[in-house]
């Protein structure tokens, strides 16, 4: 029984040993962070933590694996000092206090917790899938939205990828797509604004400690890489092609760019988001966020969290003042807050969901 797994391992380290990056990828691929070899294990003896991990759930379980999926991944990512904590409003993981880039999970049955943004163990299909895409299709039946349905465990890229390392180990597959590259800069702390994303530092995961760049001004990756799940939304077609497609059936909001138009193309637009103290993040062509140039550009992670957060949908309510929060900021209370950063009152109040639908078309 031991050989194949035995010789997948060799295979995956040497494949694995010259890429630099992220965690669980290269020499922090750690296997028995993740795998047992006998599911009788007895005592830890790792040095994570300094106190060793033990075996946390029911098993034997496939490809030795530790525990479940998302039992697994939260049995270091839920509350431990040693990895982030990305569930729940609570952050009492390796890095207490900062305002999460992509916010915090949900889970199914999690008590105190509004079902807003991405529910772990949900089956619902992603909303604006097309072909109908749902966590079972690519988990098996019963099994819900994982971890693993947008991070790599092993920080595999796919082929063909041009860095050979994805931004935070998300998955070149999701959803219905292949080949959804999300990359980043090789040296934290210097931007190539060839790159999808400009990261700071790779100790923290506060947002101020990444950007996102924009190498191609009609594109956005981080929107593909969405769109893997969920194809057509606030009517952008997501796919394969091109940028306008049947939008989502959203209640009142339908349509919004999310690449392309850049914030400079209505220099009121452009006046009033650099008037703001705290922003929601844009893409930039030329790596200058603050204060923003003409060539910013709002996409998906303008107005959600890729998480999620305590708003619906994950929506960031920032006023703009106050501190920043993953929810938006001390001061925000509505979506009003988020149309604001940009738009004037006329124009997006209109279009909030307590007045007039907006209708599609422009
Ligand atoms: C962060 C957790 C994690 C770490 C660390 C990890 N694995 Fe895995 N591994 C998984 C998960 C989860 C699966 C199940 C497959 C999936 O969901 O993609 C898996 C599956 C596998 C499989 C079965 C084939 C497959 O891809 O489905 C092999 C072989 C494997 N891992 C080898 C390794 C080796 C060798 C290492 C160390 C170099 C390692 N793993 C490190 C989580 C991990
Ligand atoms: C044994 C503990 C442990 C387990 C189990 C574990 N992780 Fe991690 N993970 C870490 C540590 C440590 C880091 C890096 C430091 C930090 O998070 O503060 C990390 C970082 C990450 C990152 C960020 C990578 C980056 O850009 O730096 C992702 C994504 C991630 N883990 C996903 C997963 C997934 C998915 C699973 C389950 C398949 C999993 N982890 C299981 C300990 C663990
Ligand atoms: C692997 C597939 C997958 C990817 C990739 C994905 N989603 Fe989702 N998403 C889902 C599924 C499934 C649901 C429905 C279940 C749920 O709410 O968690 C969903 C639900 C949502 C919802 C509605 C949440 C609610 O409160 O009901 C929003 C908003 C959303 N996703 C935004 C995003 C954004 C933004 C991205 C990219 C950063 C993204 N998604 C990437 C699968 C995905
Ligand atoms: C629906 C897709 C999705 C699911 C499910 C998901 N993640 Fe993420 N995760 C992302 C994306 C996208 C980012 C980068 C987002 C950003 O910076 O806006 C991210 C970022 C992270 C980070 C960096 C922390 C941060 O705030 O930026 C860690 C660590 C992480 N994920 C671990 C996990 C673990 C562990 C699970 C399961 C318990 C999980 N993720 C489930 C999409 C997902
Ligand atoms: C300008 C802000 C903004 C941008 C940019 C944006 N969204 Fe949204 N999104 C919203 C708002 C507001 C809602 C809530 C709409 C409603 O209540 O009907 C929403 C709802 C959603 C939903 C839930 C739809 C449903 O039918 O349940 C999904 C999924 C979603 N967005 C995904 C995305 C993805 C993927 C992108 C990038 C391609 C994106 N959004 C870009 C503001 C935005
Ligand atoms: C970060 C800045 C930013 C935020 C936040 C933002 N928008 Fe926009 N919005 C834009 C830009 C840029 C355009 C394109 C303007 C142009 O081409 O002149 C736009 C266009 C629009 C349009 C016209 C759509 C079309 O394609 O004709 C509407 C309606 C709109 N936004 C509503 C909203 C609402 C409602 C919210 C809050 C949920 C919101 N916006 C949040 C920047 C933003």
């Amino acid at each position: 029984m031991k050989t194949p797994i035995v010789i997948a391992l060799a295979c995956v380290l040497t494949m694995r040993a010259s890429w630099a990056g992220d965690y669980h990828t290269g020499v922090t691929l750690r296997c028995n962070e993740c795998h047992v070899m006998h599911f009788s294990q007895q005592h830890g003896y790792e040095p994570f933590l300094g106190t060793g991990f033990f075996l946390s759930g029911p098993g034997p379980n496939e490809s030795l694996l530790r525990n479940r999926r998302n039992d697994l991944c939260l049995s270091c990512h839920d509350g431990l000092g040693g990895a982030a904590d990305v569930l729940g409003a609570a952050n009492t993981g390796s890095q207490p206090g900062i305002v999460r880039g992509a916010g915090y999970l949900n889970r199914l049955g999690l008590t105190g917790q509004p079902p807003n943004g991405h529910t772990l163990d949900a089956l619902a299909a992603a909303p604006g899938s097309q072909p109908s895409w749902k966590p079972e299709d690519r988990n098996g039946p019963g099994v819900g939205l994982s971890c693993t349905n947008c991070h790599d465990p092993h920080g595999m890229v796919g082929l063909g990828h041009p860095t050979g390392s994805q931004f935070r180990n998300l998955r070149s597959d999701p959803g219905n797509e292949l080949g959804r590259w999300v990359t980043h800069n090789a040296t934290p702390g210097v931007n190539d604004v060839t790159r999808d994303v400009f990261v700071r530092s790779s100790l923290s995961y506060d947002e101020t400690d990444y950007d996102w760049n924009e190498p191609d001004d009609r594109d956005s990756a981080i929107a593909r890489w969405c769109g893997g799940c969920h194809s057509f939304v606030h009517d952008e077609e997501l796919s394969s092609g091109g940028s306008s497609g049947s939008g989502s059936g959203s209640s009142w909001f339908e349509e919004h760019p999310a690449w392309e138009e850049d914030l400079g193309d209505d220099p009121d637009i452009l006046l009033r988001y650099n008037s703001q103290t705290n922003k929601v993040k844009v893409m930039s062509e030329v790596g200058f966020w603050n204060p923003a140039g003409f060539d910013v550009t709002p996409t998906c992670v303008t107005c959600h969290r890729s998480h999620g957060n305590g708003n619906p949908d994950g929506l960031i309510y920032r006023s703009g003042t106050g501190l920043s929060t993953e929810d938006g900021d001390s001061n925000g209370t509505s979506v009003n807050d988020l149309c604001l950063q940009c738009h004037d009152e006329g124009s997006a109040i209109a279009s909030s969901p307590s007045a007039t639908p907006l209708s599609g078309g422009r």
